[in-house]
């Protein structure tokens, strides 16, 4: 199903559990299924996927205050809102939180999500972080070096000041893993809660051109950058 670009593999499981998803008219029940491609027939909502979808992908700037999802079951805003005009089915790699800003990238190609979004990949994102304070030398040290988070050490990250007000400090921070509110539990964790967070590149991907709400095509060109080299 990641395949043929109907969601990610974990969103796909999810579809699986919940029984919209059919094997040649019967419900699938295990999500250890074995499917023959060429002759057997998959649904989804009574919808049948067509075996291979031409990769789309797009780069969207995410505003504070959406959702990285495509439906919340409390109406709150959400992603799905902006793309509305984007002809093909396509679904957020990897999340940003409600509040945090800056380049969510879209895709109907589940393989090509995973590999962006699995730590194996080492896959690089680059985040402007405004902070409470300004951090010193040995604070920098330990958030490149790493920081325990629910009992596991972080990544090493590349971390620089970019500008310092009187009580405030503007960071880059470059991780190659995507945990859970990574950034703002870093820098809670040495006392720098997190005043705005903008997701500002995606490997070699930038664009401080796209307005905040808006989406833009990829490029072939971009879409080759983007594979990830297993490490
Ligand atoms: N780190 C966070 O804390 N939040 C995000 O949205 C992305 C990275």
């Amino acid at each position: 199903m990641a395949r043929a670009g109907v969601a990610s593999r974990r969103h796909s499981e999810s579809m699986i559990v919940a029984g919209r998803v059919k094997l040649n008219g019967e419900k699938v029940v295990s999500l250890a299924t074995r499917v023959q491609p060429d002759s057997d027939v998959v649904t989804v909502d009574d919808r049948p996927l067509k075996a291979s979808e031409t990769r789309r992908c797009y780069l969207l700037n995410k505003p504070a205050g959406y959702l990285t999802t495509l439906r919340d079951p409390f109406n709150r805003p959400t992603v799905a809102s902006l793309i509305r005009d984007i002809p093909e089915r396509v679904f957020p790699v990897g999340r940003l939180d409600r509040d945090t800003e800056g380049l969510l990238l879209l895709t109907n190609d589940g393989s090509l999500s995973y590999r962006l979004m699995h730590p194996r990949f080492g896959f690089e994102k680059e985040y402007h972080v405004l902070v409470k304070g300004v951090p010193g030398e040995g604070t920098l040290r330990r958030l490149r070096e790493g920081i325990e988070i629910d009992g596991r050490t972080t990544a090493s990250a590349g971390v620089a000041v970019l500008r310092c007000t009187k009580h405030c400090t503007w960071l880059s921070i470059v991780l190659h893993e995507g945990r859970k509110r990574q950034v703002r539990r870093m820098f809670d964790r040495v006392g720098h809660p997190v005043k705005r967070l903008i997701r500002v590149r995606l490997g070699g991907l930038a664009d401080r051109d796209l307005p905040a709400g808006k989406w833009r095509v990829l490029t072939p060109g971009e879409i080759e950058d983007l594979e990830p080299v297993a490490v």
